[in-house]
C-alpha cells in the first residue's frame, strides 16, 4: 500500500519516462532527416531504453497492489540545429529526469517507504550512467569539431548500438 502522494509521484515518473521516449524519437527523426542513420539508431535505442524504464515503474506500481495511470504529455521539442545541439538537449533531458527521481526518492525517504527507496536506487545509479554517457559524447563532438571523417566514424559506431534489457 502506497500513500496517495507517493503513488502520484510514481505514476508521474512512469509517464515522464514515456515522454522521454517520445523526446528521443524526435531526436532520432532529426538525425534521420540529416541522413545520419547511426545517430538516428542511437536515439531509437535510447527511446527503447526509456520505454523499458517506464515499464519498470508500471510493473512496480502493480507489484505494490496499486494501479498505474496512463496520462498524456506535452509535445516534445522537434527543433534542432545540429547533432551537438541534439546531444546537449538530450543531456538536459536526463538532468531533468535525475532531478525528478531525486524528488521522488525524497518523498519515499520522508515516508520510510523502503520498497520504493530500494526500487528508486536502480534509477539513481542509471542516471549517473546516462548523464555521463551524454556528457562524454558532447565532449567528443566538440573535439571532433569540423573533422568529417571522425564525425562519420562516430555515426558508424552508433549504428551498432542495440538495446538489451539484460544489460540494463
Ligand atoms: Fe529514463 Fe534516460 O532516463
Amino acid at each position: 500500500m502506497l500513500s496517495d502522494k507517493l503513488l502520484k509521484g510514481l505514476n508521474e515518473q512512469m509517464n515522464y519516462e514515456f515522454y522521454s521516449a517520445h523526446a528521443y524519437m524526435a531526436m532520432a527523426a532529426y538525425c534521420s532527416s540529416e541522413s545520419l542513420d547511426g545517430f538516428a539508431n542511437f536515439f531509437l535505442v535510447q527511446a527503447e531504453e526509456e520505454r523499458f524504464h517506464a515499464m519498470k515503474f508500471y510493473n512496480f506500481i502493480n507489484a505494490m497492489g496499486e494501479r498505474a495511470t496512463i496520462a498524456g504529455f506535452d509535445c516534445p521539442n522537434n527543433d534542432f540545429t545540429s547533432v551537438l545541439d541534439v546531444f546537449e538537449k538530450a543531456l538536459g533531458q536526463e538532468k531533468e529526469v535525475t532531478k525528478r527521481i531525486y524528488q521522488l526518492s525524497d518523498v519515499a525517504w520522508d515516508e520510510r517507504e523502503h520498497a520504493t527507496i530500494n526500487f528508486l536506487k536502480w534509477f539513481i545509479d542509471e542516471q549517473v550512467e546516462e548523464e555521463d554517457m551524454f556528457d562524454s559524447i558532447i565532449q567528443k563532438l566538440k573535439r571532433i569539431d569540423n573533422d568529417s571523417n571522425a564525425f562519420f566514424m562516430l555515426d558508424n559506431e552508433f549504428s551498432k548500438r542495440s538495446f538489451s534489457p539484460e544489460s540494463e
